[in-house]
């Protein structure tokens, strides 16, 4: 049966004259003198494009230059690792070392913006999440044998000799087993180790490094801050969306009840203590913000009113922007294959948080835009004028102008279409809105990112090298370009 997809609405572009006037392409203050020139925002997209030890490497330095042509009002760098430890080729700001090359990004992005974009950067903290494990690594390494499990495969056996037998015999027993005596035999986080990979949460405070997180996170970020200043950035969004530490610690399943759990104030109160140490370690025109969710999407999780009253305490203690995103969470994320890592985005909050032509119920084009309204409204009514960005499926000019016309966010942001050209806000700007490359929303990139392989569109591999333009640097299998096509000549029409 033919997979059901929602179509791309037609487009309308703007003339340059009637960009001029509009609000997208007007100014917004975000903190004293830094000004966003105008309302269009590249949220954080990992492009998996750092060198291993996390630092900048030449494609970073292409991949945020070629996004600065594009001029948007702001850039969000990528989720950045506050602290200095292994994770793949994700980008570090953990160390004084790694402050150089994050400079050179700036620089890049400062020179081809014009001096147009204002660039933050997206700092980040998770927990340790390992591969699913092979099952026979599992039983005969990991697992901790228990007196549970033995009293367990007595009962199922109704041979007694099973509660004083061996860790081994008990280890060796189960690998024999099916999936579904794993389920009834094993506790509910030992089941998800095998069948998942083992995942930390922030309820885990048997475990000193996380019980210490409220202690250690504010210093931790205030570090990074502080380097993403010394590099030259405008500020730095504080990653509190999504599947993270942060994120999970303002989420309703927080349980903590070592004051930074429970009630909304509880689960607030590392957010807020991590930004009064970042606020504290830069200087006063720097622009401190965060990335939080609207929605959790998950059973259990948050919600829009919960939200709202972040949003409000986030405002009141000074925040200079509120970035809203929806769900993208680990608990509801399919089965990884074995030897891989369970990713945030496969379950039905990542279709939330990354939303396709795919979705039955509503088209992906501004689906999560009632979230950032109702915040907006939320944190306005409280008399605060903190600027509200709203992200999800925005691909065009109307609908961006009338999620600002209409007062729903101060800023909109779009990911995957700037991915498939990050040269649209010049083009609407510049009254060439028909030769935009549109996004078709149906994730090709995400499986890239999934798989932490260099992140790439699929519509750049369908223009062909223009005459006289230099042969495109390609991923290894030399079948995907690395970097988008530059524009053709205006009313080419290179989509
Ligand atoms: C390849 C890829 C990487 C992403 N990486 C991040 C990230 O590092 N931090 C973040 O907050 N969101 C990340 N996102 C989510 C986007 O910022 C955005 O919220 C989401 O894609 C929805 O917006 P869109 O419909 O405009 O793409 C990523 C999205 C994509 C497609
Ligand atoms: S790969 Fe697909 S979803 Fe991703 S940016 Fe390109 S067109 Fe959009």
């Amino acid at each position: 049966m033919a997979r059901f997809q929602h179509p791309l609405p037609p487009a309308r572009w703007p003339s340059a004259a009637e960009a001029a006037s509009s609000r997208l392409f007007s100014p917004i203050a975000l903190r004293g003198n830094c000004v966003a020139e105008t309302r269009t925002w590249v949220p954080a997209m990992v492009p998996w494009r750092a060198s291993d030890a996390g630092d900048v490497t030449d494609a970073v330095i292409d991949w945020y230059g070629r996004f600065a042509e594009g001029r948007p009002g702001v850039l969000v760098v990528e989720a950045t690792g506050i602290r200095d430890i292994p994770s793949g080729p994700l980008l570090r700001i953990g160390h004084d070392r790694c402050v150089p090359g994050l400079q050179r990004l700036v620089d890049e992005v400062r020179r081809r913006s014009g001096g147009h974009t204002r660039l933050l950067i997206q700092i980040i903290d998770f927990l340790s999440i390992r591969r699913r494990p092979p099952r026979e690594k599992f039983f005969r390494r990991f697992l901790m044998v228990t007196d549970a499990h033995r009293a367990a495969i007595a009962a199922r056996t109704g041979d007694d000799e099973w509660l004083s037998r061996d860790a081994g015999d008990v280890c060796e027993w189960l690998l024999a087993e099916s999936d579904d005596v794993h389920r009834a035999v094993l506790d509910a986080r030992e089941y998800e180790s095998l069948s998942m990979g083992a995942r930390e949460r922030v309820t885990d405070t048997h475990l000193p490094h996380v019980a210490e997180l409220p202690r250690v996170l504010p210093g931790l970020f205030a570090d990074a801050a502080r380097r993403a200043e010394e590099a030259g950035f405008d500020g730095v969004e504080l990653h509190y969306a999504h599947a993270y530490t942060m994120a999970s610690f303002l989420s309703r399943t927080n349980a903590r009840t070592d004051g930074y759990g429970g009630s909304i104030e509880g689960r607030a109160r590392l957010p807020l203590e991590v930004f009064h140490a970042a606020r504290g370690a830069v200087s006063e025109d720097f622009v401190v913000g965060c990335r939080f969710l609207g929605d959790d999407v998950i059973e259990g999780g948050s919600r829009i009113d919960d939200a709202c009253d972040f949003a409000r305490l986030f405002a009141e203690a000074g925040m200079d922007f509120l970035s809203v995103s929806k769900g993208g969470r680990f608990e509801d994320a399919k089965q990884p294959r074995v030897g891989a890592a369970a990713y945030p985005y496969t379950g039905k909050s990542g279709h939330e948080c990354m939303p396709t032509v795919f979705m039955e119920d509503a088209p992906p084009f501004g689906r999560n835009v009632p979230l950032s309204a109702a915040i907006r409204a939320a944190v306005r009514d409280a008399g605060h004028t903190t600027p509200v960005v709203a992200a999800g499926g925005i691909n065009g000019f109307d609908l961006a102008e009338g999620i600002l016309q209409r007062e729903e966010a101060d800023l909109v942001a779009a990911a995957r279409q700037s991915l498939a050209d990050p040269d649209w806000w010049e083009k609407m700007r510049t009254g060439r809105g028909a030769d935009v490359r549109r996004c078709l929303y149906t994730n090709y990139c995400e499986a890239l990112d999934q798989r932490h392989q260099a992140v790439t569109c699929q519509l750049w591999d369908r223009l062909p090298v223009a005459d006289g333009e230099p042969e495109p640097a390609r991923s290894a299998d030399g079948r995907r370009r690395l970097l988008p096509p530059r524009s053709r000549a205006p009313g080419s029409g290179d989509s």
